[in-house]
């Protein structure tokens, strides 16, 4: 019998499950909390003097690795010809060694996403160090794909012909894609009327079974975690750890692109609250592994109308989370109730982080300002510059800090977002109150004419008069 490398360790009461008694819901039979992926030969948090696996193709067995020799390894696979090896997910597998058997890998060459110098948020903040982590440049448009090609590959090596989720839309897109380029079957649950047309659209495209449901995402869970007790389907959500497993890599590349030099603060968009704790799962381990010699804070930003997380760490320093009835237009994140929690406090205490929220209007505004420094992404990836301005104006973060801002979807997901903002139907006047001016300065609506030249002069002098 191959030795499995790796165990799966509640993060409630620490206990270990055999993989062969992992409930179909992926939560501790003892007290219901979450799982986390740990490799007995090197993970920090694994008894001392585990046993040593001894696993092919880790690579990482108990002792010190040699740094210098996964730096390079990792970078030379990008001139590979080799699947695994172009994908940027797989190209880090020393520290994801979750699959028995590599040729089960299922991959659309995810990952290798860029890093964005962010010039004019710079201009405008006076920190020259501010970067945007792209993860919409992945194949299906957003970061869930670095964990999909994990979770589902995981899912494809244990014989399972249906894979499911539900999905605020991201996740069902990224599953959807997934499923196809294994030949698998999926099952979308997404809350009927919540989602954007381009997530919908991507599920269909990929041939998901999809099916919308009257209630919210959270409500979608609910019936979800009914379904997977009831029928051999294979959970994809984030409460999956083999998802965060992938979710890691994004770090692993953040600090590669700064040639291993850490940044200060990492700043994430908080929905179900996994990502957060992928990501802080992997710079922990790159501290532990002598990789890196520090690990930034790690801050998390909610929408105000789905704030959870805001409110526990407020009301109840992190110890009790009461869920909210969700409701903002940054789709994506509009969660009352959720799973990942506890690992997202954990995280933020463990880096020395913060929670912020963002408004309606502040949300729009921040989506403007990125597309206008010609990158964009869809609303639930500005709430991360919506914590940078508040985070800079409590003093959290100096101007001769480095920060990098995880932009978690493309801008094409919720281009009608976009086009209602530029016509100015986005916001209530409520809303739009306390930003009026600001969001005025960068409207940019269409101008409808007559095929005419003159016409088209004209405006184009009065723009560059502006
Ligand atoms: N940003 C985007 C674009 C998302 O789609 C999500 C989550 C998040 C941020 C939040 O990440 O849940 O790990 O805190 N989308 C899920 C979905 C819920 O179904 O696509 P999180």
């Amino acid at each position: 019998m191959i030795q499995d490398s790796h165990v799966l360790r509640c993060t409630g009461c620490a206990r270990v499950i055999a993989l062969a008694d992992l409930k179909e819901n992926f939560r501790c039979p003892e007290c219901s909390d979450l799982y986390e992926v740990e490799y007995p030969t090197w993970s920090e948090s694994y008894g001392k003097g585990a046993n040593e696996a001894n696993t092919p193709g880790t690579g990482l067995r108990q002792g010190p690795p040699n740094v210098a020799a996964l730096r390079w390894l990792w970078k030379e696979r990008r001139s590979s010809t080799e699947l695994k090896d172009q994908s940027g997910v797989w190209r880090f597998r020393e520290l994801l060694p979750i699959l028995r058997d590599e040729q089960h890998i299922v991959s659309l060459r995810e990952g290798n996403t860029p890093l964005y110098h962010m010039t004019r948020t710079a201009d405008r903040s006076g920190a020259d160090r501010i970067f945007a982590k792209h993860q919409g440049m992945n194949p299906t448009g957003s970061f869930k794909d670095t964990g999909m090609t994990t979770a589902l590959s995981v899912a494809y090596e244990r014989g399972f012909s249906w894979v499911a989720c539900a999905s605020t839309g991201n996740t069902s897109a990224a599953m959807a894609a997934y499923a196809a380029r294994a030949g698998m079957r999926s099952l979308v649950l997404i809350p009927e009327g919540k989602i954007a047309w381009g997530k919908l659209s991507q599920a269909l495209d990929y041939g998901a079974l999809t099916i919308q449901l009257k209630t919210d995402f959270d409500g979608c869970v609910r019936v979800l975690s009914d379904v997977v007790r009831r029928a051999p389907v294979y959970l994809l959500n984030s409460v999956n750890p083999y998802r965060l497993e992938g979710q890691k890599t994004p770090a692993l590349e953040i600090a590669e692109q700064m040639n291993w030099e850490i940044p200060d603060h990492l700043i994430v968009p908080g929905g179900n609250l996994a990502n957060g704790s992928a990501l802080g799962k992997a710079f922990l381990e790159m501290k532990h592994l002598g990789l890196t010699d520090r690990v930034p804070r790690i801050s998390i930003v909610q929408a105000e109308g789905a704030n959870p997380l805001y409110r526990a760490m407020r009301d109840f320093n992190g110890e009790k989370l009461i869920a909210v009835e969700a409701n903002t237009r940054a789709s994506a994140i509009r969660i009352g109730n959720p799973a990942s929690w506890k690992k997202a406090v954990k995280i933020i205490r463990a880096t020395g982080g913060w929670v912020e929220e963002a408004s309606e209007a502040e949300i729009a505004l921040a989506k403007a300002e990125i597309g206008a420094e010609g990158i964009g992404c869809e609303p639930a990836s500005a709430v991360t510059m919506v914590g940078l301005k508040k985070l800079m104006a409590a003093g959290r973060i100096d101007v001769s800090e480095s920060v990098v801002l995880l932009l978690t979807g493309h801008t094409l997901k919720d281009s009608d977002y976009t086009i209602s903002y530029h016509r100015g139907t986005l916001l209530s006047e409520d809303e739009l109150a306390p930003l009026d001016r600001e969001i005025e300065l960068t409207r940019r609506n269409t101008i409808e004419l007559e095929a005419d030249a003159e016409a088209v002069l004209r405006e184009l002098e009065r723009a560059a008069g502006h």
